[in-house]
């Protein structure tokens, strides 16, 4: 596997890879913000797949992260990170740093709307903004041929989908942009970069959320109404130990529009709060 830190070697490596064969290899991107767990590790066997070679990219984005949220504490571990990439043999790891990603007088941002009004775009102002910039900037950066992203966040996927539509992205180097179901750990607890911040106590807690969550989704398809059922959610999330619930909401998988009904195509989506972490999760009714 190489590594690159500059767009200049990145374009090079990136050309080399295409050349593999005689015949045009197709490249798949991985895009994360490293500290890789088995999710990650997922989208990458997703993507070894679909693509004759993959390309991950780690990249901590300081636009996507607001003023009191965790960007300096938000871990970083490269050596780790590219061993394990290493290991599932991926091609090229692109690693810039934020100098390379945003050089000194950049002004630009892109900003969707609709898809990325409420939820965690209400809860995070500008969080959605920096995610579609930096991801227009890596799709432009290494041209794929398509692009993975787990379904873990649902609304940044939307957010993706609707911003390379919009943007003319898909045709010619983005084909498509696929969604890989939320990877998870046996006790049924999302697998997330910020569960490393969990005390043992609050991390055996969190798996209260989804067990909630699917109690909530089993009434809900039991014909019990939706705004009694989520308050039903939120008192138990906060008695088994989360210190707030930022959202529980019922929404369309597609537009993300506010349901109060299960409309055939609906989702439960939640963040919560314990010991100061965020989690947020998932699923379909
Ligand atoms: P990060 O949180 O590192 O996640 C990278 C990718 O892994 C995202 O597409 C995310 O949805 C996926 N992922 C994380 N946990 C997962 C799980 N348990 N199951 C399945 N997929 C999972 O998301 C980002 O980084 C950034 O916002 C990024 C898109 C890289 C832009 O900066």
């Amino acid at each position: 596997m190489q590594t690159v830190t500059t767009l200049p070697d990145l374009r090079q490596a990136v050309d080399e890879l295409r050349r593999f064969d005689s015949k045009r290899d197709t490249v798949a991107l991985v895009p994360t913000m490293g500290a890789l767990h088995e999710g990650h590790l997922t989208l990458v066997r997703e993507a070894a797949k679909r693509a004759d070679r993959v390309v991950v990219s780690i990249f901590v984005n300081p636009r996507q992260f607001g003023p009191n949220e965790d960007l300096d504490a938000y871990p970083r571990q490269l050596a780790e990170d590219s061993a394990k990439l290493e290991a599932e043999g991926v091609a090229l790891l692109w690693a810039p740093g934020p100098e390379a990603m945003y050089p000194a007088g950049y002004a630009t941002n892109i900003s969707v709307s609709s898809v990325s009004d409420g939820l965690c775009g209400a809860d995070r102002p500008g969080h959605f903004d920096g995610v579609a910039t930096v991801v227009c900037k890596l799709f432009n950066q290494v041209r794929p041929d398509m692009a993975l992203f787990g379904e873990k966040d649902w609304q940044q996927l939307a957010v993706i989908r609707r911003m390379a539509g919009d943007l003319d992205l898909t045709q010619p180097h983005v084909d498509a942009i696929y969604g890989v179901p939320i990877v998870r750990d046996p006790d049924g607890l999302a697998m997330s970069s910020r569960n490393a911040y969990l005390s043992p106590e609050h991390r055996a807690a969190a798996a209260a959320l989804p067990r909630a969550m699917d109690e909530a989704i089993a009434r809900i398809r039991d014909g019990q109404e939706v705004g009694p059922t989520l308050a039903m959610l939120e008192d138990e999330v906060l008695g088994a130990g989360f210190s707030s619930v930022d959202y529980a909401e019922l929404r369309d998988a597609d537009s993300i529009a506010l349901l109060d009904h299960d409309n055939g195509k609906a989702r439960l989506f939640v963040a919560a709060r314990i010991g100061g972490t965020r989690l947020i999760d998932n699923k379909p009714v």
